[in-house]
């Protein structure tokens, strides 16, 4: 059990608003966490901004200015682990990560996924469900293996498709779910109830399902 706060490291591309979610919790009291620093590939993000509002350090690790995958990597190594995090928490970071990056931080790296994996790994998830017709539609929180959206899950919350969705309605619902979510996630990871064991996620002791923890926001 972590007796003072775990140390939190937050890679973003975007927007960042599951970043705002965690520090609001954070902030709320409910995330045992001192978010560290907030890393993003894009500079001038309103993400960035999130993280400045909040007084967190941030660093722009630009993947443009490095002629491979692995120098970026590299680079971003560097600088997250100068922070000393205990978690890195990918919330909209939209780089694939080289698998020595991923290995440097098996067990204690988490993505957030806009879909009910394995179910739409990738791009453009709301539209393949609504394409699909598929009566629900989701998100899950899972720990970071070297395949994309593949690591085990540790949370889905399941939501419904409803007649006449587009996929900006839909895409909102599930947003709502993300920022209940990924805070929970974090959470258990934060007060040393969720681990990594093989491929599978364990949560108090207890391996949890394939898709992990179901949260049904259908009602
Ligand atoms: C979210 O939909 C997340 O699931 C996906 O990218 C989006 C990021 O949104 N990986 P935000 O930057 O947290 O607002």
């Amino acid at each position: 059990m972590a007796d003072s706060p775990i140390r939190v490291a937050v890679l973003i591309s975007g927007s960042g608003t599951n970043l705002q979610a965690l520090i609001d919790a954070q902030q709320r009291g409910e995330l045992p966490v001192t978010i560290a620093v907030v890393v993003s590939n894009r500079p001038g993000v309103l993400g960035l901004n999130r993280a400045q509002n909040a007084g967190i350090p941030t660093q722009v690790i630009d993947h443009r200015e490095f002629n491979s995958r692995t120098a970026f990597d590299k680079a971003m190594m560097i600088a997250i682990d100068q922070y000393q995090p205990d978690l890195l928490v990918l919330a909209g970071f939209m780089r694939i990560l080289t698998p020595e990056f991923v290995g440097h931080y098996t067990g204690r790296m988490m993505n957030i996924h806009p879909s009910l994996l394995p179910n739409y790994p990738g791009l453009h998830t709301h539209r393949r469900a609504l394409e699909a017709g598929d009566a629900y539609h989701g998100v899950t929180v899972h720990f970071v293996t070297e395949q994309l959206d593949g690591g085990p899950p540790i949370v889905q919350a399941r939501v419904p498709v409803l007649p006449d969705d587009t996929e900006e309605a839909l895409a909102e619902r599930v947003l709502e779910q993300e920022h209940v979510i990924y805070p929970l996630a974090v959470r258990w990871f934060a007060e040393g109830r969720l681990h990594l064991e093989g491929d599978r996620s364990k949560l108090d002791g207890e391996l949890l399902p394939p898709q992990g923890h179901l949260i049904d926001a259908t009602g």
